[in-house]
């Protein structure tokens, strides 16, 4: 009987719609939660999208969906209180997380946790939890929230640096200070360019030294109810900020693994709950310098959809949910296909896609296509993304381009 009781309670799953239903509230219903909600049907989870728009990706294969602006803490604590979720998935950076710890308080798991969601989406508290809490290497760094203080910081920092809004993502607002000349532009551009326009108060920033990396990568780390595991690194090329191409495995010098798993166990064990995390850091010769941390599945991970058996996704709605989680496979390994790419197909203008050469880009070996089914299109968009796997990474990249290339996006007016 003792023993009986000392054994962890098991997991129980419920079934959707029924009163019983293990009920999971996605905040933010992108491209990357469309895959999280697949995954968390498959364990029988109700799936519940919310996002700022009507029929985003995860909106269209989840149970429910809610049109909410999850920055207004009144809007989402109705939500939270009308769907009285057992947990809550955030897929996006711009939430109330006030409204969040409050749920958490009252019980409800929150992905990591609450405080976690809060530290990540401000590039200060995540920042200064790695460099002067945990003394993990990062980029010489400064906070301003005036012009004069920018002109100050590229002093502190030297030249070049990138400036970047406090509260932005996917490189909105980011530029590179080359010379003095750029500190006015610079500063207007992360006035306008962030996410959250604050009326009448300039928008702080985080101004960094400019890192000449050799390589970035992602690590992503599982954070799961049996301990963490970590998936073979990913490489990536970003362009204005934002994510094109992705690999995996990255090839990194001798140690180098070594050092990045080891600041990637402090950072995520210090943010806590379960999940999957993407570490983002630079490699400079041997040393490993933390960047920032995504407390969800990331972008540039939209790759282990071809080249592991569980996908950063599977993994994160099996550690969600309170599941053990195995070191993933990576597939093709034995095969001669051990390793595999990503390519993000981007549309620019206004209107509906539409996607012409889906066969050709399918007849590429390997090739595997997602078209997020965005409703609309206005400005510069991800829309779909082309994964492949390879003998190696080249041979891999190579496929991924090739089907990215076959696939035309038409912008169409949908009033036609
Ligand atoms: N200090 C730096 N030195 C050199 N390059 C940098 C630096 N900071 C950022 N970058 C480059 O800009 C990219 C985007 O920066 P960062 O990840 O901080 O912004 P983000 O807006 O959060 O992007 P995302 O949301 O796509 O992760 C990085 O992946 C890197 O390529
Ligand atoms: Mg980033």
């Amino acid at each position: 009987m003792t023993d009986a009781l000392a054994l962890p309670q098991p997991v129980t799953l419920g079934t959707p719609l029924s009163p019983g239903a293990t009920r999971v509230v996605l905040l933010g219903s992108g491209e990357l939660g469309k895959e999280v909600a697949i995954e968390l049907q498959r364990l029988g989870a109700e799936v519940i999208a919310v996002d700022r728009y009507a029929h985003a990706p995860a909106m269209q294969v989840a149970h429910r969906a809610h049109v909410v602006d999850m920055l207004d803490a009144d809007a989402l604590r109705a939500v939270l209180a009308a769907e009285a979720p057992d947990v809550v998935v955030p897929e996006i950076e711009a939430i109330a997380t006030g409204a969040l710890a409050e749920v958490e308080a009252a019980g409800v798991r929150v992905v990591p946790t609450a405080r976690a969601t809060r530290l990540t989406m401000d590039r200060e508290g995540i920042r200064r939890l790695a460099a002067e809490e945990l003394g993990l290497a990062t980029s010489p760094y400064r906070f301003v929230e005036s012009e004069a203080e920018l002109r100050a910081a590229t002093g502190a920092v030297g030249l070049p640096c990138v400036v970047k809004p406090v509260m932005s993502s996917s490189g909105k607002g980011q530029s590179v200070v080359r010379t003095p000349d750029d500190v006015a532009r610079a500063w207007q551009y992360a006035q306008t360019g962030g996410r959250v326009a604050t009326a009448g108060r300039a928008v702080r920033c985080i101004v960094e030294g400019f890192v000449e990396f050799d390589s970035e990568i992602t690590l992503l780390t599982v954070r799961h109810t049996g301990g963490t595991v970590f998936c073979d690194p990913i490489g990536h090329v970003q362009v204005d900020g934002d994510y094109r191409e992705s690999w995996q495995p990255a090839p990194l010098p001798d140690g180098v693994l070594a050092e990045a798993q080891r600041v990637a166990r402090r950072v995520t064990e210090a943010l806590g709950g379960w999940g999957v995390f993407g570490v983002e850091l630079f490699v400079v010769g041997d040393r490993v310098l933390f960047s920032e941390v995504s407390p969800r599945p990331h972008d540039t991970g939209l790759v282990t959809l071809a080249s592991q058996d569980l996908s950063e996704f599977a993994l994160h709605a099996r550690a969600v949910l309170g599941l053990p989680v195995h070191q993933p496979l990576r597939l093709g390994v034995g095969a001669g296909e051990g390793a595999a790419a990503s390519c993000a197909v981007l549309a620019e203008g206004q209107g509906v896609p539409r996607f012409v050469g889906v066969d050709a880009a399918l007849a590429v070996p390997t090739s595997q296509v997602r078209l997020f089914g965005k409703p609309r299109v206005a400005g510069r968009r991800r829309v779909a993304v082309t994964v492949a796997r390879g003998a190696d990474v080249v041979q891999a990249r190579e496929r991924a381009r090739a089907a990215a290339a076959a696939l035309r996006v038409e912008l169409t007016d949908e009033r036609v």
